[in-house]
């Protein structure tokens, strides 16, 4: 991991001694990408620049805070994997028990970008602000959207009314809570939207203002796991077959989130299937596949009652992770689909 201390700035109001300590994690992406043709912003390389060239391609955050940097990984977040989240869990775990550090800031690819921001939001305390940001245009990009990006987040990182609040995300001006920010677009800069509840503030210029607070930011604290279940995801559609989750229970799947139609409906067909995995000691979570909204809770009477787990208003990929964590922590959840349930209600 190289470490970096900010280079001498153009303007700014404090001396560097009293500006706020910042650390920056970065982890490679399309924030960190490179193209031969700065008119492209599709064909380019992501996780190529590395973090010193990042953090000196934006002057002015020597007027933010001072700035030390790591360059924890750098990787296509398409390719996320385990081992990526715990060294990060333990980076942030690190630096935010240091005294004097004001907040921590991870450059991420957008991709993943909620699945690893809801990973830090379930396992992070969070003594001081840790926010994510990402950029949809490679750094060579004309009009490049990283580092406004990035000098936002540190902005954000830095401001005391960021504490408290969880992990937080910053993209196109925008402040999002880790639990409800979602990737909406393939392309655009405004990719990022948190489709239940909105944003929680916003960032323009220095004025760093938040709105709103995520009343479940704390609720639950969970140990990042030595061993990964398997957690799998499959979907709800016109006429499902069952191979799928049967494999996955053959393989000895541990969990399955189910990407649901509406309000959490799952196909007969797949009700059937689930139902002989949840016989089998699988935990199974119904999550919709809109992409906004709270799953309801049916009654015990309903084919689906009692037996499979509402992921409240985590998206799959976000309910996935929350599996992941609990059934590593416990894997008698599996058996125990009302103290699972509890689990979800406090975290979503
Ligand atoms: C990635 O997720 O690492 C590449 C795509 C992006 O950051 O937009």
């Amino acid at each position: 991991m190289a470490r970096v201390q900010s280079a001498d700035p153009g303007s700014r109001v404090l001396p560097m001694s009293q500006l706020p300590r910042v650390v920056v994690l970065a982890t490679g992406g399309t924030i960190a990408g490179a193209s031969a043709n700065p008119a492209s912003s599709a064909r380019y390389q992501a996780a190529t620049v590395p973090v010193t060239t990042l953090l000196a391609a934006v002057p002015a955050l020597q007027a933010v805070a001072r700035i030390e940097a790591e360059q924890v990984a750098q990787v296509d977040s398409k390719d996320l994997v385990y081992s990526l989240w715990s060294v990060l869990a333990a980076r942030v775990q690190h630096w935010s028990t240091q005294p004097d550090v004001a907040g921590i800031v991870i450059t991420h690819g957008t991709d993943t970008l909620e699945e690893t921001a809801i990973f830090l939001h379930l396992t992070q305390a969070c003594p001081v602000p840790v926010v994510l940001t990402a950029a949809m245009r490679p750094s060579t990009s004309l009009s490049a959207d990283g580092p406004l990006n990035l000098l936002d987040a540190v902005r954000v990182a830095a401001h005391p009314e960021a504490r408290g609040k969880g992990v937080l995300v910053v993209l196109n001006q925008q402040i999002h809570a880790a639990r409800d920010v979602a990737k909406a677009h393939t392309s655009v800069v405004d990719a990022f939207v948190s489709p239940s509840y909105g944003p929680l503030g916003f960032v323009q210029d220095e004025l760093v203002h938040i709105a709103r607070a995520p009343v479940q930011a704390r609720k639950a604290v969970l140990p990042v796991p030595q061993q990964w279940p398997d957690v799998e995801i499959i979907a709800s559609y016109a006429q499902p077959g069952r191979v799928a989750v049967d494999a996955m229970v053959a393989a000895g799947v541990r969990g399955l989130v189910v990407a649901a139609a509406g309000n959490g409906s799952v196909h007969e067909a797949l009700i059937a299937a689930l139902k002989d995995a949840a016989s089998a000691g699988v935990a199974v979570v119904r999550s919709s596949r809109t992409g906004a909204g709270h799953v309801a809770i049916p009654p015990v009477a309903d084919p689906v009652g009692g037996v499979f787990v509402s992921a409240a208003d985590l998206n799959p990929y976000k309910a996935r992770v929350l599996l992941l964590l609990a059934l590593a922590q416990d894997p008698g959840l599996a058996l125990a689909p009302d103290r699972l349930q509890a689990l979800f209600a406090a975290a979503g």
